[in-house]
């Protein structure tokens, strides 16, 4: 009995010191994502006009970091917000704790004291100035295999936002994900933007800079399922309800397989204008009327050779049968 009990003192023992060496292990030595690059960014109008069109309508930065307005369809960004943070994504939404968008204009309160090697470091690793991991809904995965002349100009462009004071509040990561967070970051894997007569593979660039796949293909516990691209389903629980993502794979039956360029290019392109934006949407919501995340009025300002790079890769991605609906009414809490 004594035996029993000192062999087994001793594992708990070491179960305990391994716990504990491995949460010393990830508090000191994670997030690790190699030396930061040591660089300063000219910033030439010809950056600032490509960092401009990059972040307002394919990588999606001023979208995810100012206020969308849900009272119009599509949720369009309320002018004057540009870039100031704090939009939540919250556990009731179904994400893994709260989580805030950070203020990203150069303001005391936002990005102000940061060189272009810290601002470029986080976009493209994930770990920020004071050596915090960010949560991957920052899509700092698909910014690290991204081309670094269009990173630098997303960050000329950023520069120039104006400065907004707005204090956001921290994200709040559930266990056991803030610890896993710090695993995340690695060194970044930078590519070579395809040329455009490369159609295909420059529509793969963009679609990965634009983060369709993101919203696009199912996950579970955080991780895309596998042979599920861009076969949507993938839900996000809003006051008005819950909302699924659409099967954009070329199925013809369940997904866009049936959709010509021209059709695709116009889907979004409806909401290139400035009414598109001012769609007062109320409830009741149902199947036929609901309101959207998915940012048209954003990406609508993308241009139609891009878009049809995208919709080029696309028609070559697997055809994947998955029906979607798009709405159902669980979770609503407009009419509380
Ligand atoms: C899908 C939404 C989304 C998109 C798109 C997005 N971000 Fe973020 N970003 C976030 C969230 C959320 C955080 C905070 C994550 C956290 O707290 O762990 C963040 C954090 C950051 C930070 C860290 C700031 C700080 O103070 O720690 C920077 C810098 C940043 N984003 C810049 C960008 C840029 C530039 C782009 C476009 C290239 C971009 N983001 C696109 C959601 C997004
Ligand atoms: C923030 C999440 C999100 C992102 C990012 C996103 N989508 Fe969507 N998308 C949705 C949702 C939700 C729907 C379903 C509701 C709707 O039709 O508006 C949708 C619908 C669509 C549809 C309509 C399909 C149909 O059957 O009517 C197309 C096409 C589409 N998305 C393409 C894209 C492309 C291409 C990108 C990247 C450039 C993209 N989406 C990025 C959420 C997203």
């Amino acid at each position: 009995m004594k035996i029993f009990l000192k062999i087994l003192v001793g594992i708990i023992g070491l179960v305990l010191l391994f716990i504990i060496g491995g949460l010393v292990y990830i508090n000191t030595q994670l997030p690790n994502a190699g030396p930061i690059e040591n660089i300063t960014i000219e910033s030439t109008p010809e950056r600032i006009q490509r960092g401009e069109y990059l972040s307002n309508h394919v990588a999606m930065c001023i979208d995810c970091h100012s206020h969308r307005n849900w009272e119009y369809y599509a949720g369009p960004l309320t002018p004057g917000t540009f870039g100031i943070g704090g939009e939540l994504f919250s556990e009731d939404m179904g994400f893994p704790g709260n989580i805030y968008s950070k203020n990203i204009t150069p303001a005391n309160t936002g990005i102000k004291g940061w060189s272009d090697a810290d601002i470029f470091h986080a976009i493209t690793t994930g770990v920020t100035k004071s050596g915090d991991a960010l949560f991957p809904l920052m899509p700092y995965p698909n910014f690290r295999i991204s081309d670094k002349e269009d990173i630098y100009s997303i960050i000329a462009y950023i520069k120039t936002l104006k400065p907004i004071e707005n204090q956001v509040k921290e994200t709040k990561l559930n266990f056991p994900l803030n610890l896993i967070v710090r695993s995340i970051p690695k060194p970044a894997e930078f590519t070579t933007r395809p040329e455009k007569t490369d159609t295909v593979a420059y529509g793969k660039y963009m679609i990965t800079l634009a983060s369709c796949g993101e919203c696009h293909t199912p996950k579970e516990k955080g991780a895309p399922i596998p042979g599920m691209d861009f076969a949507g389903g993938f839900k996000f629980v809003m006051p008005w309800g819950t909302i699924r993502t659409t099967n954009i794979t070329p199925d013809i039956e369940t997904g866009i397989g049936s959709w010509t360029k021209e059709q695709f290019i116009n889907r979004f392109k409806t909401f290139d204008n400035d009414a598109a934006k001012q769609i007062v949407f109320k409830p009741p919501f149902d199947e036929g009327h609901f309101n959207t995340l998915m940012p048209w009025t954003q990406y609508a300002g993308m241009t139609e050779e891009d878009l049809g790079a995208i919709y080029a890769y696309l028609r070559t991605v697997k055809p994947v049968k998955n029906k979607v609906q798009k709405y159902s009414a669980e979770g609503a809490t407009y009419m509380k």
